[in-house]
């Protein structure tokens, strides 16, 4: 990690295409796979369904102007932490951190790995849906593969990164080429009538966004390392604007093709859309989209497990995490221990995890604190109107794309009330009780020290430069 911090932040040249590959390399992944069943499944209709992929692009734009304003006013890397630190105040940074830590990103990486495992394993069940079991020993044999690589090799996971960018945009873009020659010869009876039997229910809506969302998650990336970036105020701003254009554009044509190629109930009764499309449009060649489609998740799971550090690098700076977790192996110079807490948590996640909770429970979770950033942006814009701002968004803007995470966030629980939400909102409150002994009054510090002494020989880690990140 020391060294890759110290590579990164000596050139600190992220330049506008690697921040656009930074951004779409990871909102690309399991989603696109995943996800347009699920959106199909609660909201009806095709036609609805494609509405909805294109709101959530729709959605995910301007909130990234928003987050283009507070990266440039905010200098400094961390993302949401660091924005809800300096305008939110630490308790509910904390919250951040600890539901980050805890659950959301064992939860993205979970669902991500779910997905790849699901595709591995789709060619040997082509007539029925693959066992839970055998799925979940692929997904967590992916995830202890990749923190095994990361906790080897920075560099490793760095360029495996680039191929996998490739092989899922290859793979977006056969998947449109056959729409369109599916299109072209006529066949197009999914879209007759395609807003025939629309839900329009709020809890449908709700879940729909939260599947097609976790789609687009990742759109945030870049405001991670904002400091690595050159140039932030005009490079952030244009990167977020390409590549969730990019991404929403790829999304949306790949999601006419399945329509195309699939009537609805075909594509709502297969367990794998890409391997059934590929089945139908390739012929015996269908197996290639299983492995490009397991490619794509795996490296979207080698991104989500490379970046995750950095949070627990800023937090650890400001004294928010156990200092071990922001240490790095003293040879390898990777970030073990975190990874191995990561890892740990994720296998915990996945045991009683299925794709759909998974998903639903992270998107509710990251959007609440999404709204919560955004929140901080109307504040800096009334509080702080001194702050130099090289980038400017109208306040209505935040105003507007609040209302709507506010609407995501409540409008599944009240529509529908279910237990697990109410739980997942109590666990985020629940850092705010953990904060107060642990963090304010800083009890029992001998024994995190001494804990902290024992994993650091037992790991080889010691602290790296933190100034760096
Ligand atoms: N958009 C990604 C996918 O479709 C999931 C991203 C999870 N979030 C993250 N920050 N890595 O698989």
């Amino acid at each position: 990690m020391d060294e890759k911090e110290h590579k990164l932040s000596l050139k600190r040249e992220v330049g506008l295409m690697g921040a656009v590959s930074l951004i779409g390399g990871t909102m690309i992944g399991s989603g696109i796979f995943m996800s347009p069943q699920t959106v199909l499944a609660s909201i009806g209709s095709p036609g609805a369904s494609l509405v909805m992929w294109a709101c959530c692009g729709l959605l995910v734009i301007p909130v990234s102007f928003c987050y283009a304003e507070l990266g440039t006013v905010i200098k400094e890397s961390g993302g949401e932490y660091i924005y809800i630190l300096r305008t939110s105040g630490p308790v509910v940074a904390f919250m951040l951190v600890f539901s980050s830590v805890i659950f959301v990103r064992p939860a993205g990486i979970v669902g991500i790995s779910l997905s790849f495992a699901q595709y591995v394993v789709a060619p040997f069940y082509p007539e029925c849906s693959p066992p839970v079991l055998v799925v979940k020993f692929v997904a967590a044999a992916a995830i202890i593969t990749l923190a095994v690589v990361n906790s080897m090799n920075v560099r490793f996971s760095m360029s495996v990164q680039v191929f996998f960018m490739v092989v899922k945009v290859l793979a977006l873009a056969v998947i449109i080429i056959g729409g369109v020659v599916t299109l072209a010869r006529g066949q197009n009876e999914s879209f007759k009538d395609s807003f025939e039997n629309t839900n329009l229910g709020i809890n449908a809506i709700g879940i729909a966004f939260y599947q097609g969302l976790w789609s687009y998650d990742g759109w945030n990336n870049l405001n991670y390392v904002t400091e690595e970036l050159k140039r932030p105020e005009v490079n952030l701003p244009r990167a977020l604007l390409i590549a969730i254009s990019l991404v929403t554009g790829l999304y949306l044509m790949v999601n006419v093709s399945y329509l195309a190629v699939m009537t609805p109930k075909e594509l709502l009764s297969s367990s794998a859309v890409a391997v059934t499309w590929g089945n139908k449009v390739l012929g015996s060649w269908g197996w290639i989209m299983s492995v490009a489609a397991a490619l794509s998740a795996f490296g979207s799971l080698n991104g989500t497990f490379f970046s995750g550090g950095r949070v627990c690098f800023v937090a650890a700076r400001e004294g928010h995490m156990p200092e071990i977790l922001s240490m790095a192996h003293v040879h390898r110079l990777t970030p073990s221990p975190a990874l191995i807490f990561t890892t740990i948590i994720s296998l915990v996640v996945l045991i009683p995890g299925d794709f759909r909770t998974i998903v639903n429970y992270f998107s509710f979770t990251a959007w609440f604190f999404y709204g919560i950033t955004l929140g901080g942006l109307i504040y800096l814009k009334i509080k702080r109107k001194d702050l130099p701002r090289p980038y400017s968004v109208p306040i209505v803007l935040p105003f507007l794309v609040l209302l709507v995470a506010i609407f995501l966030v409540l409008a599944p629980i009240i529509d529908d009330p279910q237990i697990e939400y109410l739980y997942v909102a109590l666990f985020i409150l629940s850092g705010a009780l953990i904060y107060v002994p642990f963090i304010h009054f800083k009890i029992c510090p001998g024994l995190l020290r001494k804990m902290t002494v024992f994993l650091q020989l037992f790991l080889e880690v010691a602290p790296t430069d933190k100034k760096l990140v």
